[in-house]
């Protein structure tokens, strides 16, 4: 483990600050497209930061699990180009879309090509890749999620999945026009299932905070020392979370936070701290880019404070 230790005083009390002022936002409304998500208990409010160095710091409810979601689009980047190599961007771009992270227009002008990997239809391309190259590639999503999290208790959730699987004519729609373009090489079902899979696994703040080390430690879990992704990758990663990761409002998150990170409709969102750590702050009340109110507020008040922004 690299780097110089930060001040865990001054650093939980901090969190604890940023949690407080958090919580005087109640904007937003709790994501009920899919309808199990909208059980969940809109007060919950926590943060997490955990540092290459071993430090876990935390505040409010961050060893409460909730839906990964979106997030998990990282993790199926990371799988997918650690088999396919370059080849993953002949399939799937690089650019920001400007558009909702369900927005289907912009796949039929492109010729069936998302725009990048971390919208809905980027991410499910992402997953007809893994499906191919894994003979179980649910067993090995959540395989390769429980090593990065350092535990082997995390398991899908299942009435979220049922509820993805039977209100998710949008992302099939997706799917079905991906393969009419010859963007799809498995069976379109089974993409959907794995996709739909792997958004529904339940998580805590701490756990995916730490789960998230390695990209700000150039590949390389500083918890293991295992080599996760090359040098190349975790960079290329990083970039595309700068300018895609939070969908049509990446432009501002950049302009007032600075970090690469990333957003779920369960209401987290994950910031990497190269160099440093990550950092995953969670609250269910969305605004209408489908990111976190509260998330935002606490990240972006930990950027400043600490002054985080690699710009
Ligand atoms: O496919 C969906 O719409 C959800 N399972 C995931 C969307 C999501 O988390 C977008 N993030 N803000």
């Amino acid at each position: 483990m690299e780097g110089t230790p930060i001040r865990p005083q001054d650093t939980d009390q901090l969190l604890q600050s940023i949690l407080s002022e958090a919580r005087q936002n109640n904007q937003g409304k709790v994501a009920s497209y899919i309808p199990a998500l909208a059980n969940v208990d809109p007060e919950c409010t926590a943060i997490a930061m955990v540092t290459n160095q071993g430090q876990f710091f935390q505040a409010g409810d961050a060893d409460t699990p909730f839906s990964i979601q979106s997030i998990s689009k990282i993790f199926g980047l990371v799988m997918a180009m650690r088999r396919s190599g370059n080849t993953v961007w002949q399939r799937v771009n690089m650019e920001p879309s400007g558009q909702p992270f369900n927005s289907i227009v912009q796949l039929e002008w492109e010729y069936g090509i998302p725009r990048n990997p971390f919208i809905n239809a980027g991410a499910i391309v992402i997953a007809d890749m893994l499906v191919s190259q894994y003979s179980t590639s649910k067993l090995a999503f959540i395989g390769f999620l429980r090593q990065l999290a350092g535990t082997d208790r995390l398991y899908v959730d299942e009435e979220v999945y049922e509820s993805e699987l039977t209100h998710g004519s949008r992302n099939a729609a997706m799917a079905y026009l991906m393969h009419s373009f010859g963007n799809m090489e498995a069976d379109v079902d089974q993409v959907l299932e794995h996709y739909f899979y792997q958004c529904s696994i339940p998580i805590t703040c701490k756990q995916l905070a730490r789960s998230l080390c390695f990209l700000a430690n150039r590949g390389v879990d500083p918890f293991t020392d295992e080599s996760i992704c090359s040098r190349r990758d975790a960079h290329r990663v990083n970039a595309i979370l700068s300018t895609s990761g939070m969908y049509d409002q990446s432009g501002e998150f950049a302009f007032s936070v600075g970090l690469p990170a990333k957003s779920g409709v369960g209401g987290a969102i994950a910031a990497i701290i190269p160099g440093l750590g990550a950092v995953v702050a969670w609250s269910p009340r969305l605004n209408h880019f489908g990111n976190s109110h509260r998330g935002m507020t606490m990240i972006t008040r930990l950027a400043e404070e600490m002054g985080l922004s690699v710009f």
